[in-house]
């Protein structure tokens, strides 16, 4: 390094850190290890980088220095050779930012009770990176939140430290596309979306991800980047809304959905299909929507797609329960006292995470309804919901000749769907799972 190269580096940090991520010498900090922020630290550890982990729940840390992974889509072997090579290890000890030269943000973002957005877990971690702050840092918000809190909520409180945010550090928001349980997709196939604070701030956070994914679009601002991922995923939540609603209409007008959906979906351009289901789960799909709504009514405008949206999704459940009351009543039956076999509760096929799935919501009124549920799920070995364990039952053909009804509500691709048909009495299918089981049709109710 010559003399004015060494003036200019001290000067602007960010030329060294340019370089060190170049090089690959970055120390890369990743703050909630869930189903986004542990994947992303793979791909960064295995990239060449070292990579610390940081999360407040203490299993989760010492799983992850055990090399035992906790998510479906992270391997354990892969994971602790990572461990070994002492280029991943994982820590409750938020003074160890200070050494990190980037520090991604992968709390989680729910909803409060009010249905509003609850950014707490972002603003706790961002007052720990401003106790642990240095010149020379790059900042990057991935957690899923409103267009705003990048601008309104992270830099002010980088800033009261005193260092310029987009000069002295870096700050970015990226929203992480990540689709948990989807092999057709992996982190390196799916294009990062960059905002920064400043040009030069999403530089260098561009620079970052081209090491890891093919492909990285800069917008103009973390405002914009934040509500990209928010259109992305109110997009999803609207069209499903639309093929919910279509489900109910079809079922009055006598018209197979499922059959007019796959029709169309021939046509080769203008059309992209959607399917009906239970209703929405996950933490993205059912909560981000209402973080683009919610700031939208702030100021001054309804977001009356989003609200429809969502009404429609969340009848969903109420609606299956309905098509269950019915199928039980062609049996001469009562929901009251009937056995009902719940089919898949994780929120969507092949993966275990069971948050905001409509399947609880499912099971909660047919207790509600004095039903005797039970649940088989090859991801979900058990879980609790209204203070009550449920623990997931063997699915053999005695057990399904017991029940009275079978609800398939996540159609996981381990199932004989056939073989369900052959041997419950009666089934509730409300993801098409069963479209192979031709010959007994009369036993199956579809939405
Ligand atoms: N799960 C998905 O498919 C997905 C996809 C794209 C985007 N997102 C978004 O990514 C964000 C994270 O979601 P997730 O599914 O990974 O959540 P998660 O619940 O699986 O993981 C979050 C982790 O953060 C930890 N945590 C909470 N507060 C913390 C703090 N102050 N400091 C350190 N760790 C803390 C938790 O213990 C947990 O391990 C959310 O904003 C979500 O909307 C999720």
């Amino acid at each position: 390094m010559t003399r004015s190269d060494q003036i200019t580096t001290a000067t602007d940090p960010s030329l060294e850190l340019e370089e060190r991520i170049r090089t690959h010498r970055a120390q890369i900090g990743i703050i909630g290890l869930g189903y986004v922020g542990l994947p992303e630290a793979m791909e960064f550890a295995k990239a060449g980088y070292q990579v610390t982990g940081f999360d407040i729940d203490a299993e989760r840390v010492s799983q992850v220095n055990q090399g035992t992974s906790y998510v479906e889509d992270v391997d354990s072997a892969e994971m602790s050779d990572l461990v070994r090579q002492k280029k991943l290890r994982a820590t409750a000890d938020f003074r160890i930012l200070a050494d990190m030269d980037v520090i991604h943000i992968c709390v989680p973002t729910p909803l409060r009770k009010t249905r509003d957005p609850d950014i707490s877990y972002i603003v706790n971690a961002v007052e720990e990176i401003k106790n642990n702050l240095r010149r020379g840092q790059l900042i990057i918000l991935e957690s899923t939140t409103y267009p705003g809190t990048t601008e309104e909520v992270v830099a002010p409180t980088l800033a009261s430290t005193g260092l310029t945010v987009g000069t002295d550090v870096h700050l970015c928001f990226s929203p992480e596309r990540v689709n948990p349980g989807d092999k057709q997709f992996p982190i390196y196939a799916i294009p990062k979306v960059v905002g920064g604070i400043t040009p030069r701030s999403a530089d260098l956070a561009m620079a970052l991800y081209s090491q890891i994914v093919s492909k990285v679009v800069s917008v103009s601002s973390t405002k914009s980047a934040e509500a990209v991922k928010l259109l992305e995923n109110t997009f999803r939540a609207v069209n499903i809304g639309l093929v919910n609603e279509l489900a109910l209409m079809c079922s009055k007008l006598d018209i197979d959905v499922w059959e007019i959906i796959h029709a169309a979906s021939t046509k080769p351009f203008g059309f992209m299909p959607f399917y009906p289901g239970p209703g929405l789960g996950g933490h993205c799909i059912p909560v981000d929507p209402l973080y683009l709504s919610w700031t939208a009514r702030l100021n001054g405008f309804e977001a009356r797609f989003i609200e429809l949206a969502a009404q429609i999704n969340g009848a969903m459940p109420h609606y299956v329960v309905t098509r269950v009351t019915e199928a039980l009543n062609d049996q001469a039956k009562s929901l009251r006292g009937s056995r009902v076999l719940v089919l898949g509760v994780a929120y969507k096929r092949d993966v275990g995470d069971i948050r905001e799935s409509p399947a609880l919501e499912i099971i909660t009124l047919l207790e509600g309804k004095k039903a005797q549920v039970s649940y088989h799920d090859p991801h979900v070995p058990w879980f609790t919901l209204n203070g009550k364990r449920f623990d997931c039952v063997a699915l053999d053909a005695t057990a399904l000749a017991e029940q009275d009804c079978v609800i398939i509500a996540t159609d996981h691709s381990s199932i004989d769907y056939k073989w369900v048909v052959e041997h419950a009495p009666c089934v509730v299918d409300t993801r098409n799972a069963t479209k192979i089981a031709n010959g007994h049709r009369q036993k199956v109710t579809k939405l």
